[in-house]
C-alpha cells in the first residue's frame, strides 16, 4: 500500500506545488485539503491526469472533507494567508494562528499518528501553535524553512562561484525571519568553507541577500513564492517517508539545545521514519551563537503573543 501525504491548504500556492512534487515522484497517495473544496478536487484531479504522462502511480484525491485524510503518514500545513509586498511574516501571526487552531483540530482527529510539516508562516510561531495544539510529542512536528532558506543561499553562491549547486552546502539557522542566521563557515563549495572562495564583501552580500530571500520573491510577483517552498517540504516528505536520516535545517522544538528552552527555532536536525530524529548541535563562534539567541528572542516574542 502507498504511503499517504495530506497537504492542507493544498489549493493554494504552495500547498499544489507540494502536492505535485509529491505525486511526480511518485513518494506517496496524496489529498489536497483546503477550504476551498472545489478547487482542491479540481486542483487534485489535474494532478492525478498528469499522472500517466509522468509515470506515476500516485493516486490524489481532493475536496474539504478531512475524512479523505484519515490515517495519513504526514500532513504537510500550507493553508494560511501569504505575504504581499510591504508585509513582513509576522504581519500574519493572528490570522493565521486562527487558521492552524481550526486545522490542527481536524488533523489530529483523523490522522492521530501522522508527522505534521507546519509551512504557513510566522513559521517558528505557526510550528510552536501547531505542537501545543496537537499535543504531539515534538519528534513529530518539524517546520520548513531552513531547507528554503538554504537553498537560496546555495542558489546565490553558485551563481557568484559560477559552480554547479550540486557542489553547493549552505547552512542557515534560526527563526525564519529577518534575524536568521546564514553561516559562511559552514556553508561550503566541494567541502571548502565559502569564506576561503571569495572575499568578506561578497560573502556578506550572499548572507544580506538569503536572508531578505522572501522578500525580494515577494516584490517581483506579488505575492510570496512557491516553487522553491514546495520542492523544500517535499524533500522534508521524502526524507521522512524513505527513512533517509538526511540532516537538514528544520525548525524543532528545542529544550535546552543551543541554550534555547521550550521554542521552536530552525537548527540542523536528522530526518527519518519517526520524524525529528536527532537534533545535530554543532559550534558556534561567540558571535554566531548570539545571532541565534537573538533570532530566538524574536520567535519568543510572537510565541508570547498568541501565548503558546
Ligand atoms: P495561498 O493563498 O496561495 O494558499 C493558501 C491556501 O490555504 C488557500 O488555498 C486557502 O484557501 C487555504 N486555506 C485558508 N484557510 C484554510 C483553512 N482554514 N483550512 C484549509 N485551507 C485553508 O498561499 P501560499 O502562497 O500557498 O502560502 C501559504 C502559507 O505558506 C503562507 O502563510 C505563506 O506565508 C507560507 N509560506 C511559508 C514558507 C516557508 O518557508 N515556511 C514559504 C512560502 C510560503
Ligand atoms: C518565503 O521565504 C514568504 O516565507 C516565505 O518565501
Amino acid at each position: 500500500m502507498n504511503k499517504k501525504v495530506t497537504v492542507v491548504g493544498g489549493a493554494g500556492n504552495v500547498g499544489s506545488t507540494v502536492a505535485r512534487c509529491i505525486a511526480d515522484k511518485a513518494l506517496a497517495d496524496v489529498v489536497v485539503v483546503d477550504i476551498a473544496g472545489q478547487k482542491a478536487a479540481g486542483v487534485a484531479l489535474d494532478m492525478l491526469e498528469s499522472c500517466p504522462i509522468t509515470g506515476s502511480d500516485s493516486r490524489v484525491i481532493g475536496g474539504a472533507d478531512y475524512a479523505q485524510t484519515a490515517n495519513s503518514d504526514i500532513v504537510v500545513i500550507t493553508s494560511g494567508v501569504p505575504r504581499k509586498p510591504g508585509m513582513s511574516r509576522d504581519d500574519l501571526l493572528n490570522v493565521n494562528f486562527a487558521i492552524m487552531k481550526a486545522v490542527t483540530a481536524e488533523v489530529v482527529k483523523h490522522s492521530p499518528n501522522c508527522i505534521i510539516v507546519p509551512v504557513a508562516n510566522p513559521l517558528d510561531a505557526m510550528c510552536q501553535a501547531v505542537y501545543r495544539l496537537s499535543g504531539f510529542p515534538r519528534e513529530r512536528v518539524i517546520g520548513m524553512a531552513g531547507v528554503l532558506d538554504s537553498a537560496r543561499m546555495r542558489t546565490f553562491i553558485a551563481m557568484e562561484l559560477g559552480v554547479s549547486v550540486e557542489n553547493v552546502h549552505a547552512f542557515v539557522l534560526g527563526g525564519h525571519g529577518d534575524t536568521m542566521v546564514p553561516l559562511p563557515r559552514y556553508s561550503t563549495v566541494a567541502g571548502v568553507p565559502i569564506t576561503e572562495l571569495m572575499p568578506k564583501d561578497r560573502v556578506d552580500a550572499i548572507c544580506k541577500r538569503t536572508a531578505d530571500g522572501g522578500a525580494e520573491i515577494t516584490k517581483l510577483v506579488g505575492t510570496s513564492a512557491w516553487y522553491a517552498p514546495g520542492a523544500a517540504a517535499t524533500e522534508m516528505v521524502e526524507c521522512i517517508l524513505k527513512d533517509k536520516k538526511k540532516i537538514l535545517p528544520c525548525s524543532v522544538f528545542l529544550q535546552g539545545e543551543y541554550g534555547i528552552h521550550d521554542l521552536f527555532v530552525g537548527v540542523p536536525a536528522k530526518l527519518g521514519a519517526r520524524g525529528m530524529e536527532q537534533i545535530m548541535e554543532i559550534t558556534l563562534t561567540a558571535e554566531e551563537h548570539a545571532a541565534l539567541q537573538k533570532s530566538a528572542a524574536a520567535v519568543k516574542e510572537l510565541v508570547d503573543v498568541i501565548k503558546v
